[in-house]
């Protein structure tokens, strides 16, 4: 079955309010003058510019995602923000497990299934964060490890609600290394991935559900790995800092 291309722009922390605004207006003048409907793209931006990017690109098709969000609904969590704060924010869809976020801020498995639970709950789609570190690559547990992440991230999931997740393949070592991984290894593990999703979920739902990569994704990477029909879209993190980067990388989908 073949899914519409996800490309998702994480900025992480990166972006004050007037350069976030000023890429998004650059960015949705680009989808509007070239009409680009084949693929889904969405902005992610740190949390304080949530709203003003929302207001620039609304209306056009591009969408907003948050990078993060606290897994209880509200209450006294000094400094963390909710599910139902970023859906009033205009954002759709929302990074969850990150590796960033799992090695600075000792996010789990388990956490990471309440904040995917919480999401969906709440109506937010989730880009669920996996991957193996080179420890665990060199210790060739790699797949252990993602079954692992699958099993623990997506506990309690349901057949429906599956199909609102896109599983972001992230191995933590090509992250904002400039070492990608290359389109035989992520083809790999991409593979392994609808596998295991096909032995959790009936076949029709494993096959929609998107699996895309990241790690130092850039303008010169990225059409060779999105030739591959295993690989359905991409998590750019510093390549999608520059307005003319991301859009190369958004025409490499073609
Ligand atoms: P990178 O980041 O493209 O800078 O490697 C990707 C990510 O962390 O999502």
């Amino acid at each position: 079955m073949s899914v519409k291309k996800f490309i998702a722009a994480n900025w992480k922390m990166n972006k004050g309010l007037v350069q976030s605004q000023q890429f998004a207006e650059e960015i949705r003048a680009y989808y509007e003058k070239h009409k680009i409907s084949h693929i889904d793209i969405v902005l992610c931006p740190p949390y304080t510019s949530l709203e003003a990017v929302h207001r620039k690109i609304n209306g056009s098709g591009i969408k907003l995602g948050a990078q993060n969000m606290h897994h209880e609904s509200m209450g006294a969590y000094t400094g963390e923000i909710c599910a139902s704060m970023l859906k009033s924010c205009g954002a759709e869809y929302v990074i969850i497990g990150h590796s960033e976020r799992r090695q600075y801020c000792n996010e789990t498995n388990a956490t990471i299934n309440k904040k995917v639970l919480k999401a969906l709950d709440e109506g937010l789609k989730p880009i669920l964060c996996i991957g193996e570190t080179l420890q665990e690559r060199e210790d060739k547990i790699t797949e252990g490890v993602i079954e692992e992440q699958l099993k623990s991230c997506l506990s309690h999931i349901s057949e429906e609600q599956m199909e609102s997740i896109v599983i972001a393949y992230e191995p933590v070592w090509a992250i904002g290394t400039g070492k990608n991984a290359t389109p035989h290894q992520v083809e790999s593990v991409h593979n392994f991935i609808r596998k295991k999703l096909k032995k959790m979920y009936p076949d029709d739902t494993a096959e929609k559900v998107r699996i895309i990569y990241g790690g130092s994704i850039n303008p010169e990477n990225a059409k060779e790995l999105f030739a591959l029909e295993t690989i359905n879209g991409g998590l750019i993190g510093g390549a999608s800092l520059e307005v003319q980067s991301f859009i190369e990388i958004i025409n490499s989908t073609h």
